[in-house]
């Protein structure tokens, strides 16, 4: 199947700057050549529009309840990024969007959900299931899978949520949440894997574990922040967490992956300023290799 790039240079859904780079980072890296020499046939469209935030307000519009910074400009973003999702699925083709913020994985999910069933695996640190009510920071990336699942005040933007079953969703490599996030998750239907899950259990039986979960007859959204790994092996985000994946077992999970079921993938959270020699861009760009059928032998 063929392969086209999105690149969505968002940051409105996060306090620190540069995350807006992040496609650019990921194209430096090589993706182009690394999944043509996969065989894939591989087009890119260039980057949405974003509006910066120096000409947006971050209150102008906002929900009946809470707060979530740039929603407007976030929304509108997402509104495009899911048509153009969604075309490019229903092309044949597989979606990689290149981030940007995880707050345009609204987009994403919704776009790769809108033509049929499917599933979603989300390799983070973070849960990204809180709320404009439960918000501690206002910022959206820490919302987009309460988002996509109907949670909270977003409803009140006209903003439906995706026809995605929480049972086939599933979250791995967790290991920071806010209390209200944590109390929502356990009652949301979604299945967790935490970062002791992997020590007890191993990467890959986890992976496998979470794929199963996420198994629905159109695939799977593979939602990728690079802040799931452990941050000496990815210096480049944002809210960066001690205790995650290591290199080797991030190539483990990916390689999991059966990528006749890889409906369409983002790569989030590369945020080149804050990277050292663009190494969380250049893992970003391997480990979508290997989610895509890299094999060492
Ligand atoms: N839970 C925190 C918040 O809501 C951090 C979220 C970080 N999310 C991310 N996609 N890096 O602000
Ligand atoms: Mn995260
Ligand atoms: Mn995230
Ligand atoms: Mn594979």
């Amino acid at each position: 199947r063929p392969i086209r790039a999105i690149g969505v240079p968002m940051d409105l859904g996060a306090d620190r700057r540069g995350v807006d780079m992040g496609p650019s980072a990921i194209r430096y890296a090589g993706l182009a050549d690394a999944l043509t020499e996969l065989g894939y046939e591989y087009t890119d469209i260039g980057d949405l529009d974003v509006t910066r935030p120096e000409l947006g307000d971050p209150d102008s519009v906002q929900p009946s309840t809470g707060r979530a910074k740039y929603l407007a400009e976030i929304r509108e973003l997402c509104v495009n990024l899911e048509a153009t999702v969604a075309e490019t699925v229903a092309d044949g083709t597989v979606p990689i969007v290149l981030g940007g913020d995880h707050s345009i994985a609204i987009g994403s999910v919704r776009g790769s959900a809108r033509s049929g069933d499917i599933g979603v695996v989300w390799f983070d640190a973070h849960g990204d299931f809180n709320t404009p009510e439960t918000t501690p920071s206002g910022n959206v990336h820490g919302m987009p899978l309460a988002a996509v699942l109907g949670h909270g005040s977003f409803a009140t933007l006209d903003w439906a949520p995706a026809s995605i079953d929480p049972e086939n969703v599933a979250l791995v490599g967790i290991r920071n949440l806010d209390d209200a996030e944590r109390e929502a998750l356990r009652d949301s239907g979604v299945t967790v894997f935490t970062m002791s899950d992997i020590d007890e259990r191993g990467a890959t039986a986890v992976t496998e574990a979470a794929l199963s979960v996420a198994d629905a007859p159109d695939g799977v959204h593979v939602s990728l922040d690079l802040d799931w790994l452990d941050p000496r092996e990815a210096p480049g985000v944002g809210t960066p967490v001690r205790g995650g994946v290591t290199y080797r077992e991030a190539h483990a999970a990916m390689e999991t992956i059966d990528e006749t079921k890889l409906r369409s993938i983002g790569l989030v959270e590369v945020n080149p300023i804050l990277d050292d020699h663009n190494q969380t861009a250049e893992l970003a760009v391997e480990l979508t290799a290997s989610a895509l059928g890299k094999a060492i032998l």
